[in-house]
């Protein structure tokens, strides 16, 4: 068995082009048994086209990848049959129920017989589906329709999983939900690489990479990524007028980014140094300062100054 410190993916270099455009641009990582990877990432950034050529779907244009020890351009066939793919937007089959969709998958992975109703069974109880087991996918609320997408991918019991988006348009609570099972599944040693524009989900996360036009241009847990200080300065203003705030600040080139959290604004310095402009530029606009203090920065502000930097 492999131990926490193996290696699951591990991507060199990793490029594919669709003609003359770099979608994605010599990417390189690891993925380490057990853990759940996130991927970050604006629209268009690349996660998609990278988890396809991971999954052994789409060929890489340069570079090179290993999942779960096959290499995904000389084996996609042996990587395919070894991992759960949720692709983004993954589609069921509208008038197939809950089980015949499980059905139809297990018998794609060879199931037969006592064997599949037993692999059937136990992931429509893993993913609380049972009471509905009969119910048309078609006519299933959007977070029980992507615990069945997930369950479809579980039935060969795959030690790695990736899963594009895969709550995109789902109400918080069928998020949290489909967050426990995630969870308990690492808990369990499956290796998890989830994209996701969540940043409560990247939360979750071991380990984060934030992709920005095909290139990594940051990675590390949660927790490190909101202390390295590189990314910036963030300070929390409160002023008399948090609009005119804003809108005097926002163009300012030492300023990463500037966006309103409830009633004050988190504001990201190039670095601290910085602090005398940005209040010059508030009395400027005649905004009154009532606080500026430094903060640990969310998610969003590490990423909105990384966006802002690259
Ligand atoms: N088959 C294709 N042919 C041409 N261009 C493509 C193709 N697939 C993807 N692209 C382009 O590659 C870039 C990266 O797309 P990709 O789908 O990987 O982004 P993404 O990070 O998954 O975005 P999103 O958050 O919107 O899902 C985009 O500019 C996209 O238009
Ligand atoms: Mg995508």
């Amino acid at each position: 068995m492999n131990g926490k410190e193996a290696t699951t993916v591990r991507a060199r270099d990793l490029t594919r082009n669709f003609g003359d455009f770099v979608a994605v641009d010599h990417v390189s990582f690891e993925i380490h048994a057990g853990e759940i990877w996130g991927f970050l990432g604006p629209n268009g950034a690349g996660k998609s086209t990278t988890i396809r050529m991971l999954c052994g779907v789409l060929e890489p244009t340069s570079g090179s990848a290993e999942v779960l020890g096959y290499d995904v351009a000389r084996d996609p066939e042996a990587v395919k049959l070894r991992i759960g793919y949720m692709s983004q937007g993954s589609s069921l089959w509208a008038d197939l129920t809950v089980e015949e969709h499980m059905q139809f998958y297990a018998g794609m992975f060879d199931f037969r017989g006592a064997s599949a109703r037993e692999a059937v069974h136990t992931w429509i109880e893993r993913v609380g589906l049972a009471e509905r087991r009969g119910v048309l996918a078609g006519a299933l609320p959007g977070g029980y329709r992507k615990r069945l997408a997930l369950a479809c991918t579980l039935l060969h019991r795959p030690q790695m999983l990736f899963l594009d988006e895969p709550t995109a348009g789902v109400d918080p609570i069928s998020r949290r939900e489909f967050w426990d099972l995630i969870v308990g599944f690492a808990e369990e040693g499956v290796t998890v690489m989830v994209s996701t524009h969540y940043m409560d989900e990247a939360e979750h996360c071991n380990q984060l990479a934030f992709i920005y036009g095909g290139r990594v241009i940051a990675r590390g847990a949660p927790a490190e990524l909101k202390r390295d200080s590189s990314i910036g300065h963030t300070l929390e203003l409160t002023a008399s007028d948090p609009i005119a705030a804003l809108e005097a600040i926002d163009d300012a080139p030492f300023v990463l980014s500037a966006a309103l959290i409830g009633a004050s604004t988190h504001v990201t310095l190039r670095d601290a140094s910085h602090e005398p402009a940005l209040r010059d530029l508030l009395a400027q606009a005649n905004v009154a300062v009532h606080d500026l203090r430094p903060v640990t920065p969310s998610l969003e502000d590490v990423f909105a100054a990384l966006v802002s930097q690259s």
